[in-house]
């Protein structure tokens, strides 16, 4: 069974340090992972006023958010917390009231900073918002990822080997973790 895992990236940066681990992540998930970028960039900021005519930038990131069978949230921290343009995401996407597309979906929580805390700080307030939303998360491994240039090359290449091993146990944890979650899915109750 491959699962469609959907990725957004917290950080809107060109040289974005969670943009390179996102392709380390891709490099590093097992087979049954079929990974894929659901962008923020081009979202407006959410107004309660647009709700019921959405642009077509809300439309695609609703139904890509909806056609995914998890998601993998990889970001910054900004000010000890979700940086604001993922939170607007994730504020659009839950409405309108009643059709909040991350219900049920399985997610996974990640994110690099150069700090040594390493988005442990975003990564709680992530999981207050997710199970407001009703997204089960991966409860472990946690995984805050100190980012070394020395370790993490542009092109996502992990020199590490244990970083390397690490993340690639993350991903495979998380894949198990999909598939529990659909599995126990009563037909009809997705
Ligand atoms: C930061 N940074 C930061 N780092 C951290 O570990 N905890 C924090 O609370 C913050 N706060 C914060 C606020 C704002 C507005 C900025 C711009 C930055 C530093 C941050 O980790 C660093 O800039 C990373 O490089 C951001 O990730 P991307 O954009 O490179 O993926």
């Amino acid at each position: 069974m491959t699962y469609r895992i959907g990725y957004l990236i917290g950080s809107l940066a060109s040289d974005s340090i969670n943009r390179v681990l996102s392709k380390a992540l891709v490099k590093l998930a097992p087979d049954d992972l079929e990974m894929f970028e659901i962008p923020i960039r081009d979202l407006p900021i959410y107004n309660r006023d647009d709700e019921y005519s959405p642009g077509p930038a809300v439309t695609a990131f609703k139904q890509a958010v909806e056609s995914a069978d998890g998601l993998l949230f990889i970001s910054p921290e900004y000010n000890r917390s979700i940086p604001g343009a993922l939170k607007n995401a994730i504020d659009i996407g839950s409405r309108p009231w009643g059709q909040n597309s991350f219900a049920r979906k399985p997610t996974g929580i990640i994110g690099a900073s150069a700090g040594a805390i390493g988005t442990a700080v975003m990564q709680s307030s992530m999981r207050s918002v997710l199970s407001f939303l009703d997204a089960p998360q991966l409860n472990a491994p946690e995984a805050y990822i100190h980012f070394d240039p020395e370790v993490f090359a542009a092109d996502g290449t992990v020199s590490n080997e244990s970083t390397a091993q690490f993340l690639a146990h993350y991903m495979s944890e998380y894949s198990a973790f999909v598939a529990r979650v659909l599995s126990s899915a009563l037909p009809g109750h997705m």
